[in-house]
């Protein structure tokens, strides 16, 4: 037993979690391996947040069983087997699993597997809340070369109508602003070029008396690194925080303000708690505060009751945002959320307004790309292949260019010289 394949789906906080996961089983022995028909232990960290990302996780088990050795140990934990039957649904559709956690205990998947090793009694354990069991801290084994995840709180209060994450991840729980502290310096110090603060709602991060806006202060530092954090939410963030962009050395200039919807109506039906105009003026804060800041986005179409003018309006405050970067989601029913009790939108209405969202965003990224030409950023390199750098600038705004001297982690100055699609190219200056 001594190689494991981790195989991820989800969000940066499953990314997270497979790395602490990688994290115990090294702290025994284990190294990594990316072929499931050569490992031993094979885990599978899962997503449930739409239907596809379930489907995908039955897909590959299929293939899996079909591949791996014999008695290799098959493991399914995360999001997805935290919701109700999926457990023991999981068990009787693929009884090759072996062991099946949930998003709660997964610290504890050494104990679970010797276990299985040494019984050979299959377990099924998903716990409803962290304090099912006693936890352990377990240090990560990092794979996201410059950059370092950083939870700072777990699991979600906020309900929106249409999220399964608050059922499958719990209240919100936020770690100790010390030990958020200790661990971003220890970070900086073994040399990560990038932080990102990791949790649902990091605005409402509060530790006794202190925020967000107290912990990001806390971190502001004389090495040279770039800070960012996801996800907010356009309810909670401050305007405070867009004067701190303004005078801070470390926030990279770039902001993830999941909108969801441009439609008041849809907005509360969501339960978000904000209307169109209260993001606009948010996004006008922080665009005043940083006038080059790179604006990301989730939009959702089809959601129940939606109607044409709905969607223009979310069409609308696309086309005014004019977001960088904008992930785009058709709606997903998912059981036990009040949204799937709610008068539903046929498949090709809903199909048809993705179809025009892609289209007019893919409009808008071109046109970005294309006034940068010309432009100079900092480019911190994240990858290289022979001579070719691949980093992000400032902004997030993803480049390549060629250097023969400059290495992975090294902040370099390129000029844009084409824009092909939303793709950057430019040389080092
Ligand atoms: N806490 C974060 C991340 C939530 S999941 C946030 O609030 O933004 C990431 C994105 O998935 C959401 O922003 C939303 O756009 C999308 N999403 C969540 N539930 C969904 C559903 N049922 N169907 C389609 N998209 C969904
Ligand atoms: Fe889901 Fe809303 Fe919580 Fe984000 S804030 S995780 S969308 S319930
Ligand atoms: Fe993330 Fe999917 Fe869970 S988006 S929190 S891995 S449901």
């Amino acid at each position: 037993m001594d190689k494991y394949c981790i195989q991820t789906y989800g969000c940066q906080m499953n990314v997270h979690e497979s790395e602490k996961i990688a994290g115990v089983l090294q702290s025994r022995g284990m190294t990594e391996c990316d072929d499931v028909a050569r490992a031993d232990i094979i885990v599978l960290n899962t997503c449930c947040v739409r239907e596809t990302a379930e489907t995908k996780v039955y897909g590959h088990l299929g293939r899996i069983k079909s591949l791996k050795k014999r008695d290799a140990v098959l493991i399914v934990c995360g999001c997805m087997t935290q919701r109700p039957d999926v457990a023991q649904s999981l068990a009787k559709r693929c009884p090759f699993v072996d062991i099946v956690l949930g998003t709660f205990n997964q610290s504890l998947i050494g104990d679970y597997i010797d276990r299985f090793i040494h019984t050979g009694v299959k377990t099924v354990d998903v716990w409803r809340s962290e304090k099912d069991g006693e936890l352990r801290d377990t240090a990560p084994a990092r794979t996201s070369g410059i950059n370092a995840w950083v939870n700072i709180m777990y699991g979600c209060n906020n309900f929106c109508t249409y999220c399964i994450v608050p059922y499958v991840r719990g209240r919100e729980r936020c770690r100790p602003i010390d030990d958020i502290v200790a661990d971003v310096d220890g970070l900086l110090a073994q040399g990560y070029k990038q932080i990102t603060l990791l949790g649902q709602n990091v605005n409402s991060y509060a530790w006794h008396d202190k925020k967000f806006i107290d912990l990001l202060k806390l971190l502001e530092s004389d090495k040279k690194y770039r800070l960012k954090f996801m996800t907010s939410h356009p309810k909670d963030i401050s305007f405070e925080l867009a004067d701190l962009y303004a005078c801070s050395k470390n926030l990279a200039h770039t902001l993830h303000l999941p909108v969801q919807s441009g439609s008041d109506r849809i907005l509360q039906a969501m339960n978000r708690h904000y209307t169109r105009d209260e993001y606009f003026k948010k996004i006008d804060a922080f665009r005043a505060a940083v006038p080059d800041i790179g604006l990301s986005s989730d939009v959702m179409v089809g959601f129940p009751t939606e109607t044409e003018s709905d969607f223009l309006q979310t069409l609308d405050l696309v086309d005014r945002v004019r977001y960088n970067n904008l992930f785009m989601f058709i709606y997903s029913r998912r059981s036990g959320t009040p949204a799937d009790e709610m008068p539903q939108l046929d498949y090709k209405t809903k199909q048809g307004r993705i179809d025009r969202l892609i289209k007019r965003q893919f409009e808008i990224s071109k046109s970005i790309a294309s006034e940068c030409v010309g432009k100079t950023y900092e480019v911190l390199i994240a990858e290289k292949t022979g001579d070719k750098c691949y980093g992000k600038a400032q902004n997030d705004t993803a480049v390549t260019f060629d250097s023969v001297t400059a290495a992975v982690g090294d902040f370099v100055n390129v000029k844009i010289t084409s824009a092909v699609n939303a793709n950057l190219k430019g040389e080092a200056v």
